[in-house]
């Protein structure tokens, strides 16, 4: 199904529709609730089809469509694609394919404006075979930071596909992902110290927020490591505000949805360490059958 044009209105009380291949994008969705308690969510995790990071770009952008209409049609008034390979690949075929006033919010673009708007200038970026090998994040880095009349920066893309597995295992904090990570950026010829070093690192998969502590083990405290969450939120809550659809606030706390295509116990286990707490997860989405 395909929506051509817009929606007589957005309600400002219906729910920010959410996705990601799986659980990751939990880490965008308890940043959102930090910054909007009053914003109701409606998320889904394609759990059967993940990971999105090893699939082919047409194959991501086919399943996020069918996602982005599902949540459209269940009524959401933003979407918000919690996954960077999804961001990566198919934003404009998921911003086609909803009502054009439904603002869609990727994870991509919101970091990019936020390193621009800093000036940092030579930034390493992490994250799924898919999302680095779009090469994304240094196109647009290098053209935002030509259109605020910067010379091009120094942009290293990194795709560290072991690090989402671990972490969602539970071991960010795992003296195994000290090697891991190291070995990853050795391999890329990073060395701390050295003329290649970085400024700032984007955690470019909404698995490795977790991490963090890891990551900042092994660069250093003098890189910055992006907090892409929150940087995500601050985007969402600007597009509501200039639709004019940002949720009343003071009113009765709010229920999340929070579905899933394929529902394991280890989904359970895992959904409540990504969202920081309890998180009831159901079966759902658009290829549940009743
Ligand atoms: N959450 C996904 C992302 O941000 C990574 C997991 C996957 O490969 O499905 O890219």
């Amino acid at each position: 199904m395909c929506f051509p044009s817009s929606r007589p209105s957005l309600a400002s009380d219906a729910p920010i529709g959410i996705f990601d291949s799986g659980i990751g994008g939990l880490t965008v969705a308890h940043a959102i609730a930090q910054a909007m308690p009053a914003e109701r969510m409606l998320y889904f995790g394609d759990t059967a089809h993940m990971p999105y990071g090893d699939r082919s770009p047409e194959l991501v952008r086919t399943y996020s469509v069918r996602i982005a209409e599902f949540l459209a049609n269940e009524g959401c008034k933003a979407i918000v694609m919690a996954c960077n390979s999804a961001s990566a690949t198919a934003k404009a075929a998921v911003q086609a394919s909803v009502p054009s006033n439904v603002p869609v919010i990727d994870v991509v673009a919101p970091v990019v404006r936020h390193l621009s708007r800093q000036g940092v200038q030579r930034v390493g970026v992490i994250g799924t075979r898919a999302t680095i090998g779009s090469g994304i994040y240094g196109h647009s880095l290098r053209e935002a930071q030509r259109s605020g009349g910067m010379m091009d920066g120094d942009v290293q893309e990194w795709a560290t596909p072991l690090l989402a597995p671990l972490i969602e295992e539970g071991w960010q904090s795992h003296e195994l992902m000290l090697p891991v990570i190291q070995g990853y950026l050795e391999a890329a010829g990073w060395h701390a110290g050295d003329q290649r070093h970085i400024d700032a690192l984007v955690l470019g998969c909404t698995h490795y927020p977790l991490a963090e502590q890891a990551f900042s083990q092994v660069l250093g405290p003098e890189v910055h490591l992006v907090d892409g969450p929150t940087v995500v939120a601050a985007a969402v809550s600007a597009a509501l505000k200039e639709q004019g659809i940002l949720a009343p606030s003071g009113g009765p706390s709010v229920q999340h949805q929070f579905m899933v295509s394929d529902l394991t116990d280890n989904f359970v286990r895992s959904a409540q360490r990504f969202f920081g707490k309890e998180v009831h997860l159901v079966p759902g989405g658009p290829w549940f059958q009743h």
